[in-house]
C-alpha cells in the first residue's frame, strides 16, 4: 500500500543552528525557512537526490511538536512520511485493522501541499507515520 519514503522530518529546538549543521558540516542543499502556521511549525527542506529530510522547529504557541522538545531538549526524529496514491483508500484500510488515526480522521493539506493524515505512534513501534496522497 505504501510507496516512496517522502521524507522524515526531525524536531529541533533552533532551527538556524539546525541548518548551519546539514548545511555547513554534512554539506547539503538546504531551502530558505517557511512559516507552515496552520501546522504550527517552521521547515527548511534538506534535499537530497533520493529523498528529503525536514528541520522543523515550533511556530506560535500550541506547535503539536512543542511536548516533543520538552522530552527531546536536543531534537530528535519526529516522523516518517510515506506515500499513497490513496489517502482515505489508504486511511479506510488501516482504520479496519484497528490502526488509529490522529485528530478528526480527515485529511489536512501538508507542507506540500498534498492531503496528509498522522497514524498514532503507538500503533508503530513508537514512530508516527505521516501517510501523504501523491499523485502522478
Ligand atoms: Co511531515
Amino acid at each position: 500500500m505504501i510507496g516512496r519514503i517522502n521524507h522524515i522530518a526531525i524536531a529541533v529546538p533552533d532551527l538556524a543552528a539546525a541548518t548551519a549543521r546539514w548545511r555547513d558540516d554534512l554539506g547539503a542543499e538546504c531551502s530558505a525557512p517557511q512559516d507552515l502556521p496552520e501546522h504550527g511549525v517552521r521547515i527548511v527542506f534538506v534535499s537530497q537526490p533520493n529523498g528529503k529530510v525536514e528541520l522543523m522547529e515550533p511556530l506560535g504557541e500550541s506547535s503539536p511538536i512543542a511536548g516533543f522538545l520538552v522530552k527531546n531538549p536536543d531534537g530528535g526524529m519526529h516522523h516518517i512520511c510515506y506515500e499513497v496514491e490513496d489517502i482515505l483508500a489508504a486511511r479506510d484500510r488501516l482504520v479496519s485493522s484497528g490502526a488509529r488515526v490522529l485528530g478528526d480522521g480527515k485529511p489536512k493539506i501538508g507542507a506540500h501541499g498534498n492531503p496528509v493524515l498522522f497514524l498514532h505512534p503507538k500503533d508503530f513501534c513508537g514512530t508516527l507515520i505521516e501517510i501523504e496522497e501523491v499523485t502522478g
